[in-house]
């Protein structure tokens, strides 16, 4: 075993989950197979532990590097930041500046608070939802993190996480007290909606969902949300996390002109460094005030340099429109050499930012598994997403379109003469949430 994969071994046994992050788990591409690990990271190139060049067309940082990896506007802003000091016991005044920067884009916006990650985002907006209306139910529609409030949904009767995300989130070390605080409902779904305001109107706090995924929602859709929740005297949460700046510059709700009471930002905002942020209503911010909110390295200068470097940038260059062009190079090849293969190879008309093929076959997830194993011999980390960014240019995506050719003939091959086991170096990708060691 090379250098990356022996020392992944060693990671399961000393840090539980093998990582801290379950899309950056090896398991859930190619086990055995794909690097953990990385030593260098450019633009969408990525180097492992062994030296080994990759160019990085799957998620992209998991969709936290809109501009790409190690951008040299956003790093020399850092850098500098660094050089005079990211922490010290005042406060960075870049924090201020970021705070009327995301409400001039946002105009509806009055007040932000800051933290790092998007879960701890996601806690706080629902804290402030729960200290404004002094009420605690929460209503989701989608995935919003690992934190308590979220995976008290898991505590019902049944699994009702299970349809809106990924199997297996058990709610274990979950306060059992917590049962019935959080209620899902599938999204674009009214008649679950209405029945969930129907029973628990009275108790609720705040209706927790992404504006949009991958399609714009049904017409009349949020409408439909944002009144029936505010009539029932909760508040609207925009989720904003992973759409957000992908489609425009700032939430995605901007494109619909339907407004929360709050939107929460993490991930690309900060370009690789951690950052997050939630704006709101000053009467949604009110139970700000008086909820102990407080955490020592929110108050840390890289976070919000680095966010106001990537919106300066974004500012400048349009990433949604060049991320929008190029998702749809890759809808397109993936569909033309499908046909080409004549392999089952489904592509959603879903936002190309985030382009996505499904294998439509009953091995789909060993099919998936070697598609993965066979652009990682090419140099690509792959997968059936692509997140796209300022940093895919089209002499990348073009020599990937080389490689999915090659590829999708060997898979057509496999499937041919039925050796798609056989053809497999290691175990099958997992799907959702598993233990890595008994
Ligand atoms: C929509 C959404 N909300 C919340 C989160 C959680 O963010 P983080 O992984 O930074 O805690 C994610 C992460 O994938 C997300 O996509």
């Amino acid at each position: 075993m090379n250098k990356t994969q022996t020392l992944y071994e060693k990671a399961k046994n000393i840090i539980p989950g093998g990582t801290q992050l379950l899309s950056k788990r090896p398991e859930m591409f190619a086990p055995e197979q794909w690097p953990a690990y990385f030593s260098k990271a450019k633009g969408c190139e990525v180097w492992d532990l062994d030296k080994k060049h990759y160019y990085d067309v799957a998620m992209h940082g998991i969709g936290a590097c809109l501009l790409g990896y190690n951008d040299p506007d956003v790093s020399l802003a850092v850098q500098k930041c660094i050089a005079s000091g990211s922490f010290s016991i005042l406060n960075p005044p870049e924090e201020v500046e970021l705070a009327e920067a995301l409400c001039n884009i946002h105009p509806w916006a009055e007040q932000v608070r800051f933290a790092r990650t998007g879960g701890e985002i996601m806690s706080i907006a629902v804290r402030i939802a729960r200290a404004t209306t002094k009420r605690s139910v929460v209503a989701v529609c989608g995935y919003h993190g690992w934190h308590d409030w979220y995976l008290a949904a898991n505590l019902g009767e049944d699994d009702s996480l299970k349809g809106l995300l990924l199997p297996g989130l058990e709610p274990l070390g979950v306060p059992e007290e917590l049962r019935g605080t959080t209620l899902a409902f599938m999204q674009y779904d009214r008649e679950a909606f209405r029945e969930i305001i129907d029973k628990h109107g009275d108790r609720l706090a705040a209706v927790v969902m992404e504006p949009c995924r991958h399609h714009d929602p049904d017409l009349g859709y949020l409408e439909f949300v944002r009144d029936k929740t505010h009539k029932a005297g909760a508040l609207l949460i925009f989720d904003e996390i992973t759409i957000g700046w992908r489609l425009t510059l700032g939430g995605a709700h901007l494109r619909f002109g339907v407004n929360p009471d709050m939107a929460v930002f993490a991930k690309s905002i900060g370009n690789g460094h951690p950052m997050a942020a939630v704006i709101g209503t000053k009467e949604a911010m009110s139970g700000a005030h008086g909820s102990f909110i407080s955490s020592t390295y929110w108050t840390e200068s890289v976070g919000p340099v680095a966010a106001l470097a990537t919106i300066k940038k974004m500012r400048e260059v349009d990433v949604p429109g060049y991320c929008s062009q190029m998702g749809k190079k890759m809808q397109s090849a993936w569909r033309e050499l499908g046909d080409k293969h004549a392999l089952p190879i489904k592509v959603e008309d879903s936002y190309p930012a985030l382009a996505h093929f499904a294998f439509g076959h009953k091995q789909a997830i060993e099919l998936k598994t070697l598609y993965i194993q066979q652009m990682l011999k090419r140099g690509f980390l792959a997968s059936t997403a692509i997140y796209l960014t300022l940093a895919h240019t089209n002499e990348i995506i073009d020599k990937y379109i080389v490689a999915i050719d090659e590829v999708f003939a060997e898979i057509a091959c496999a499937l041919k003469e039925d050796t798609i086991i056989e053809s497999l170096e290691g175990p099958v990708a997992h799907v959702g949430f598993k233990r890595l060691i008994k």
